[in-house]
């Protein structure tokens, strides 16, 4: 069975004070879940809240990090930084990461390759822009970020790779894919997965929507049949609000 999953992406909002006030609300609203409930601080505070939340179901990961394992990259953490303050799952390829720090595919695989040699898991990243799916391009553009970062992998591997499809055109902007639009292109996902790694593998990997996910829209995204949870930006930040989403399940 594969695992439902609902995660916090914090984005680069949260001080260390606001992060504790978060946590604590955050843990106020707690309660057993099908899903598993996951918040991505800032990365100075990944340590404070790692054990602010340890023993609360609440698992702290990280936004990003590097491929290398140390050297001379100035501003960059590695998986075994992360490793050594708790972290064991990681967000890669983020549409944001691709816009603005120019990730590409190349790096992100090697990105893939570093966190899973680390014991990592990782949930990856990717999503059409407007135009793509204005132009019919949504499938061949998605198709291409998993294959070209993914498919070198092994069978294996995909044991610690979560998918989060977030088409751009709905992230932070009020828009959500409709739950038909979610589900044809996690269907689409599944299938591109079935093709190259066989049912089992492709029934085993979770893949969470990503885009304007709120209480209001959570449950009907949910209930889709290929949409194993979401990847929450905006309404992550308010423990009530995230909490509705966590419990639409
Ligand atoms: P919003 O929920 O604010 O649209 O952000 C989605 C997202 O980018 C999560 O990673």
């Amino acid at each position: 069975m594969r695992k439902q999953i609902v995660a916090g992406n914090w984005k680069l909002n949260n001080d260390l004070a606001q992060t504790e006030t978060l946590i604590t609300s955050l843990k106020a609203q707690v309660k057993t879940s099908a899903a598993e409930v996951m918040i991505a601080p800032t990365a100075t505070n990944l340590w404070h809240a790692y054990n602010s939340t340890k023993g609360s179901g609440i698992e702290v990961i990280a936004q990003n990090m590097h491929f290398a394992e140390n050297g001379a990259y100035t501003g960059e953490i590695s998986a075994s930084m992360l490793k050594s303050v708790g972290i064991n799952t990681v967000i890669l390829g983020h549409s944001e990461r691709r816009e603005y720090f120019n990730e590409t595919d190349e790096t992100l695989a090697k990105k893939v390759d570093a966190a899973l040699a680390k014991g990592m898991r990782v949930i990856f990243c990717f999503g059409e822009e407007l135009a793509d799916r204005k132009s019919g391009n949504e499938e061949t553009v998605v198709g291409n970020q998993i294959k070209n970062a993914l498919f070198h992998l092994k069978s294996a591997d995909f044991q610690n790779i979560v998918l989060a499809y977030e088409p751009v055109w709905a992230i932070g902007t009020g828009e959500t894919a409709s739950p038909e639009q979610a589900q044809d292109m996690h269907a689409f996902i599944r299938k591109t997965l079935a093709d190259a790694y066989g049912n089992d593998v492709a029934d085993e990997v979770s893949i969470l929507y990503g885009g304007s996910v709120k209480p209001a829209n959570a449950e009907e995204i949910f209930s889709k049949p290929d949409v194993d949870g979401g990847l929450i930006g905006g309404a992550s930040l308010n423990a009530e609000d995230f909490f509705a989403i966590v419990n639409a399940f």
